[in-house]
């Protein structure tokens, strides 16, 4: 197969808990089980991808944290094989520290993205999991990224916020990062049935269609099919460390990811003038020959998160890392809102094109 660019997302939205880290983690888990090179990237001091993975950053030599302050660490050093074609550059709560470590220092959008630059050519498929903030650590997702995908539930006010969020990279798609684009929402914790949800849905699509051929960044965006239902099965798997594929490969949840992550691979792959249709089951068939005993070395192999009473254990950094927590402050410092860019900001005027129609039905229909 010819070689094509790595296809680097970065999974934001500013809300928090609508399924960033669920998707990150099991797109990125259904993608490794095609062939396929995948990175996961932890730029949450929450850390939730790594525990959701079972790697314990603390216990790690070095993180993502590393990778962002001390020009010596080096990237490949910080990152950790999980599975089969499955890497991760996993965080620990020491990340929280990072933005104001990092306020005064020159370039500091752009770190991430050099220092990821040093493993470029190993990964087909880069995903990062971004914390539910706008602040630095975002900004260096959005530097590094050639595209922002939002997971979201098709609810009435996170279109507002989606609003929001496409303007935000029109912002950095003006200066930091000319390449960066909207690939697309993932409709998370669906509800098939709900009359809202359809409601939702409908007008996402209308706006999305509505955006072809306006020459911004989310122009060639749409709904990614299918949405992802509510499945009890996808918040379970990360209190065990496993992806949903380990814990429960036939639950709706899975098939639903693995039907996203292979039509993720097949239209990016298509987009470079490759026909991976019949690839991608060669690839199948010849990676499921192995994966299992390469999952089982990998797992054996990795730092496993310490009991998953993950939300009951306050995570401390370790001994080892004295210094750095002795900077960090007791909590985690604010995160702006507003996004700190060196970019040329749009005039007023010129945002009403990321404004989603967020109007209630009956007023829009003058009821
Ligand atoms: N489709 C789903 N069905 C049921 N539960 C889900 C689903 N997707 C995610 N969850 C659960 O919802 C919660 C929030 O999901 P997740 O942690 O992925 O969100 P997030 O956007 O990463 O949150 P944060 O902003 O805090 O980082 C988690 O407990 C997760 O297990
Ligand atoms: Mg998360």
């Amino acid at each position: 197969m010819p070689r094509v660019p790595p296809r680097i997302s970065a999974f934001i939205n500013q809300k928090g808990g609508v399924g960033k880290t669920t998707t990150t983690v099991n797109i990125g888990a259904a993608i490794a089980s095609l062939g396929r090179k995948v990175l996961l990237i932890d730029l949450d001091p929450q850390a939730h991808l790594s525990l959701h993975l079972g790697v314990d950053g603390a216990s790690i030599g070095q993180t993502v944290y590393d990778l962002l302050l001390d020009p010596e660490a080096r990237t490949e050093d910080c990152i950790v094989k999980v599975r089969a074609n499955l890497d991760i550059l996993p965080s620990t709560v020491d990340l929280a520290a990072a933005e104001m470590e990092l306020a005064n220092t020159p370039d500091r959008n752009n770190i991430l993205k050099r220092r990821f630059d040093e493993v470029r050519d190993r990964y087909e498929f880069v995903l990062l999991d971004c914390p539910p903030s706008l602040g630095l650590l975002t900004l260096n997702a959005l530097c590094l990224a050639g595209e922002v995908i939002v997971p979201m539930q098709a609810h009435f006010l996170a279109m507002q916020g989606l609003s929001k969020l496409l303007e935000t990279v029109k912002l950095v798609s003006q200066g930091l990062n000319p390449s960066l684009k909207v690939g697309g929402v993932v409709l998370c914790m669906h509800e098939t049935l709900s009359t809202h949800s359809k409601e939702v849905v409908a007008e996402l699509d209308q706006f999305f269609e509505e955006s072809v051929g306006s020459g911004l960044p989310w122009e060639h965006a749409k709904v990614l099919r299918p949405a992802i239902r509510r499945n009890i099965k996808l918040a379970e798997a990360p209190s065990f460390g496993q992806t949903i594929f380990d814990y429960a490969e036939w639950c709706p949840g899975a098939i639903d990811y693995r039907t996203l992550a292979e039509r993720f691979v097949r239209d990016w792959d298509r987009a470079h003038g490759v026909d991976s249709g019949a690839a991608l089951a060669a690839e199948v068939a010849e990676s499921t020959k192995n994966i299992a005993a390469e999952n089982e070395r990998a797992t054996e192999a990795a730092p496993i998160a310490a009991p998953i009473a993950v939300g009951l254990t306050e995570q401390k950094p370790t001994s080892a890392k004295a210094p750095k927590s002795e900077r960090a402050p007791k909590h985690a410092p604010e995160v702006s809102a507003s996004i700190p860019i060196d970019a040329p900001r749009s005039a007023p005027h010129e945002l009403s094109s990321a404004t989603l129609s967020v109007e209630p039905k009956h007023v829009r229909r003058g009821v």
